[in-house]
């Protein structure tokens, strides 16, 4: 399974990078306002500094909701940098938008997909990922690992391309749980990232190491 970092925090990207397990970005119009960046160039400049830091895709969503406004910020978007990836909406212009960018041998991210059918439409329009929110559904009581594991069968029936990139991931479990029913993709904050190697019996285990070792070579 591949893993991203959901956010546009260039400490924490770096961070990610440096672990050595980072295969790409995705961040959206809210990630980037978090960090205070605004205005079209200091937005392009971002994505690019981004670029340089990893080595795998990184998502950059459109602002605009019509075909014509998607498909010349998309192709912008996706010219700033080859590892740029267009992220797009599941709305009825996002689907032509995707399908659009596909015939030209743009990559795309299909965002905000909620249901199997949101999944199922953007395989068919040809998008290299889609991104289900797997922790909004579960913030409205609905079982958002149901909602990768519905896409996983539909995208393994007809031999779907489309790599599902589970989102909204919160917390390790989901993580594992994404890796268990074969999400291809997952990104979340680095905090889930780092927190599966958090155990206590590792941190007792190598204390009684280095004191045991300590007390023979003192
Ligand atoms: O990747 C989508 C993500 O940024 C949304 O996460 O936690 O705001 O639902 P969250």
């Amino acid at each position: 399974m591949k893993f991203f970092i959901d956010t546009a925090n260039l400490e924490q990207i770096k961070e990610a990078q440096d672990l050595g397990i980072l295969d790409g970005v995705t961040t959206n119009p809210s990630l980037m306002a978090k960090e205070g960046i605004s205005g079209d160039e200091n937005v392009f400049n971002h994505y690019k500094a981004i670029c340089e830091i990893v080595d795998g895709d990184v998502s950059a969503e459109v602002i605009a909701t019509d075909f014509e406004g998607m498909v010349k910020e998309g192709e912008h978007l996706a010219s700033l940098h080859p590892q740029i990836v267009v992220k797009v909406p599941a709305i009825k212009e996002g689907i032509k938008a995707i399908k659009h960018f596909t015939n030209k041998g743009i990559r795309t991210n299909c965002t905000l997909i909620f249901s199997a059918g949101q999944a199922l439409l953007a395989a068919k329009a040809g998008a290299t990922y889609v991104s289900p929110f797997i922790g909004r559904l579960d913030d409205t009581s609905t079982e958002g690992m149901r909602l990768i594991e519905d896409i996983r069968l539909i995208y393994d029936n007809y031999a779907f391309d489309t790599q599902i990139l589970a989102a909204s991931v919160r917390h390790t479990m989901h993580i594992i749980q994404c890796a268990e029913v074969g999400s291809d993709v997952m990104t979340g904050p680095l905090s889930a990232i780092v927190g599966l190697l958090k155990h206590p019996l590792t941190d007792n285990g190598l204390a009684q190491f280095l004191a045991d070792h300590a007390k023979v070579n003192a």
